[in-house]
């Protein structure tokens, strides 16, 4: 396809008004939130990046099924297609709804940790599912390639897992204390990095090895296999389909925030391979926390918008878009000089805010101080992944220290236009033009548990 002529595929049939509002509003504004963009209120904000979850714009075929919703408690029309929809997907024999992807953890791993400490190992656990893992009194250990944090380094699969590393953890661990190992396909906090088929056969043949059931946080798994497909010999020919399926044959459990590549507002799912026996346990806590196993938190319209948005997904004009929108952004701050992680990932661009302000020490977080520079500078709302994200040892209290200090761009899907990308990019030019005078952060209030979203902060006095 000539280049030139790209543009979104889809027009647009109802819009929602977003406003601008003044620098010097939004310095007010961004005091009273406590300096954490995360308490700022959506109507304040001109270009949302904050996530990519469940922000998507949805088709009118989703809403359409929508209005043909089967409502009922038990047994719901709506739950048998979306069943249909995600055993045609995964090839998988079991399947449960779940209101969101951390509704999936807090019922499928807890139950796979049946004694005192045990691991989960991923190649980088997303933040709920590492809380998921401590709550159920678990450990966390993340075992991703070295390569992941050079952010200049073209390495085609940044988010793969150090096979050599995975091997020696369950050695030194002891495999029967491995709870199980967790593909997080893209591989989200390194970047929306994918992870190749040929990796992941990999880590399938380890996990066999040791008996360790195989779990796949697969929240962009439809990204994850346009990048197999695009970038991995012997995969061009395939669909994203073939590609998902073959993926999904490795592992015994798919959990899924589907408000990513569900493209729904919000979802979530749980499948499991073919271990009645889980399933039944899953099924048997579902109710207490999420609700009836034919609902799992989800209204019936909820489960019509999933059934369609599953296949939506898969398609191919759309994931070419969806990549190329980011790669849009992405590259307009590249050649701008602006360091972000390359080659740039599935849902986000990532800024590397350590290299930004190296002025500013980890523990006042530079990424956060980026964040809010954008968005006094034009209403743009990104999200620090960094260390205050990472947060502190569960078990000494100490500060981690992120590898680097990410704050991420997230782009919903179908939501905004080039145009709106380009505000983006101009804005972070700017800031990055102007880094030497950001100043670090220091909490004012710092929450308990997953400090980053409800903390409030005061910019640290320069001298
Ligand atoms: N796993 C991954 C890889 C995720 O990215 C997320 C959510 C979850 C699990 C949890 O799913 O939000 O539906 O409960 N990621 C969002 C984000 C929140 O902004 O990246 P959830």
């Amino acid at each position: 396809m000539n280049k030139k002529y790209v543009a979104e595929p889809y027009r647009i049939k109802m819009v929602e008004p977003i406003f601008e509002t003044t620098r010097e509003q939004r310095i007010e504004l961004l005091k009273n939130a406590g300096y954490n963009p995360f308490s700022l209120r959506s109507e304040d904000v001109y270009v949302d990046l904050l996530t990519d979850s469940g922000t998507g714009a949805m088709s009118q075929e989703q809403w359409a099924h929508m209005m043909t919703a089967d409502e009922a408690y038990a047994g719901s029309k709506s739950f048998y297609k979306l069943d249909g929809v995600v055993k045609h997907i995964t090839g998988y024999k079991y399947f449960i709804p779940a209101h969101q992807g951390r509704g999936a953890e807090q019922i499928v791993l807890p139950q796979l940790v049946t004694k005192k400490g045990m691991y989960f190992i991923s190649n980088i656990h997303f933040d709920t599912t590492r809380a998921h893992v401590e709550l159920a009194g678990a450990r966390a250990i993340d075992c991703v390639i070295e390569e992941c944090f050079q952010i200049d380094l073209d390495h085609p699969f940044k988010g793969n897992f150090d096979l050599k590393k995975l091997d020696e953890i369950i050695i030194e661990k002891g495999k029967e204390n491995i709870a199980g190992i967790i593909m997080t396909i893209t591989n989200n906090s390194a970047g929306g990095q994918p992870v190749s088929f040929e990796n992941m056969v990999e880590v399938q043949k380890i996990s066999k090895k040791y008996g360790i059931t195989l779990l796949i946080d697969g929240a962009r798994y439809a990204e994850n296999a346009f990048f197999i497909k695009e970038r991995e010999k012997g995969f061009s020919d395939k669909s994203i389909l073939d590609i998902a399926r073959m993926t999904f044959d490795l592992a015994d459990i798919f959990m899924m925030s589907a408000k990513k590549d569900g493209l729904v507002n919000m979802g979530g799912i749980i499948a499991i391979k073919d271990n009645e026996h889980l399933f039944k346990l899953c099924q048997t806590y579902i109710v207490p926390y999420e609700g009836f196993p034919t609902y799992g938190g989800l209204s019936g319209r909820d489960m019509e918008a999933l059934a369609q948005g599953l296949m939506e997904a898969l398609d191919m004009r759309f994931l070419t878009h969806r990549i190329d929108q980011i790669r849009y952004l992405g590259d307009m701050l590249k050649e701008a000089g602006v360091p972000i992680q390359y080659p740039i990932g599935g849902h986000a661009v990532f800024v590397d805010c350590g290299k930004i302000a190296p002025h500013i020490p980890y523990d006042q977080y530079p990424a956060l101080s980026v964040t809010n520079a954008l968005y006094i500078e034009a209403g743009v709302r990104g999200v620090e992944i960094g260390s205050l994200l990472l947060g502190r040892d569960p078990d000494t209290h100490v500060n981690l220290k992120s590898p680097i200090e990410f704050m991420r761009l997230t782009i919903p899907r179908r939501l905004y236009t080039y145009q709106h990308l380009d505000v983006v990019g101009k804005a972070m030019i700017e800031v990055f033009k102007h880094r030497d005078q950001l100043t670090g952060y220091e909490f004012s209030y710092e929450s308990p548990m997953l400090r980053h979203f409800t903390s409030t902060f005061k910019p640290v006095k320069k001298g």
